[in-house]
C-alpha cells in the first residue's frame, strides 16, 4: 500500500495557526476531495477537531490520539501512527492519504512514497508547519500552476513529489 501525504503549505512551510487553515483556496479543496475520495485518510485529533469533529464523507476517517477513552462518530480511532496505517492497509487499499496536520506530517514523512503539495505562493506567519522536503531523497515529478483570481486570493501550484 503507497503511503502519500497531502498538503497545503505556504512559500515558508506554513500550513496552519491556531488550529485553522490560513488560506481559502476552493480548487485545492476540489483537488483534495478528488484524490482522497473513496480512499482511506489519517489525521490527527487536532486536525479532527479543526474540521468540526465530523468524519469527511465519502472516505474511511481514521484519527490519531494518545486519549485511550476518545470517541467521536464515524470515525475509526487509533493510538499510533502504526496502528493507523495497519488499519488501512487491512481493508486492502492500495493508498492511504495523510491528511496532517503538521505533528501527524513531521512523523509521517518517512514512511511516506508520495507528496501531493498544493505550493501556496505566499509567506505567511503561523506555528504549524510541513517540513522541508529533502531533495535528495524526493523528486518533484508534476507540477501545474494556476494564478490567483476573484475566488483565489493566492496563486498556488499542485506538485506532485515522489520518493527516488
Ligand atoms: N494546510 C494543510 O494542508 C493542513 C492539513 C491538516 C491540518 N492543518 C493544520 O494543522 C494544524 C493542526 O496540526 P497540529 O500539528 O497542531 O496537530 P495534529 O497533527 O493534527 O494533531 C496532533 C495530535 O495528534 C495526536 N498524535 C500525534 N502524534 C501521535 C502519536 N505518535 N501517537 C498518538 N497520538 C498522536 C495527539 O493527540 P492527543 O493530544 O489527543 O493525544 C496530538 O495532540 C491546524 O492549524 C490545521 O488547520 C493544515
Amino acid at each position: 500500500m503507497i503511503i502519500s501525504l497531502i498538503v497545503a503549505a505556504s512559500e515558508n512551510n506554513v500550513i496552519g495557526k491556531d488550529n485553522k487553515l490560513l488560506w481559502h483556496l476552493p480548487n485545492d479543496l476540489k483537488f483534495f476531495k478528488n484524490t482522497t475520495w473513496a480512499m482511506p485518510i489519517i489525521m490527527g485529533r487536532k486536525t479532527f477537531e479543526s474540521i468540526g469533529s465530523k468524519a469527511l464523507n465519502g472516505r474511511l476517517n481514521i484519527v490519531i490520539t494518545n486519549q485511550k477513552k476518545y470517541n467521536a462518530e464515524g470515525v475509526v480511532i487509533v493510538n499510533s501512527l502504526e496502528d493507523a496505517v495497519f488499519v488501512a492497509k487491512s481493508h486492502s487499499y492500495k493508498e492511504v492519504f495523510i491528511i496532517g496536520g503538521g505533528e501527524i506530517f513531521k512523523a509521517a514523512l518517512s514512511k511516506a512514497e508520495k507528496i501531493y503539495l498544493t505550493r501556496v505562493h505566499t509567506n505567511i506567519e503561523g506555528e504549524v508547519v510541513f517540513p522541508e522536503i529533502n531533495e535528495v531523497k524526493w523528486k518533484k515529478t508534476n507540477s501545474r500552476f494556476y494564478p490567483d483570481d476573484e475566488k483565489h486570493q493566492y496563486s498556488y501550484t499542485f506538485e506532485l513529489w515522489e520518493r527516488k
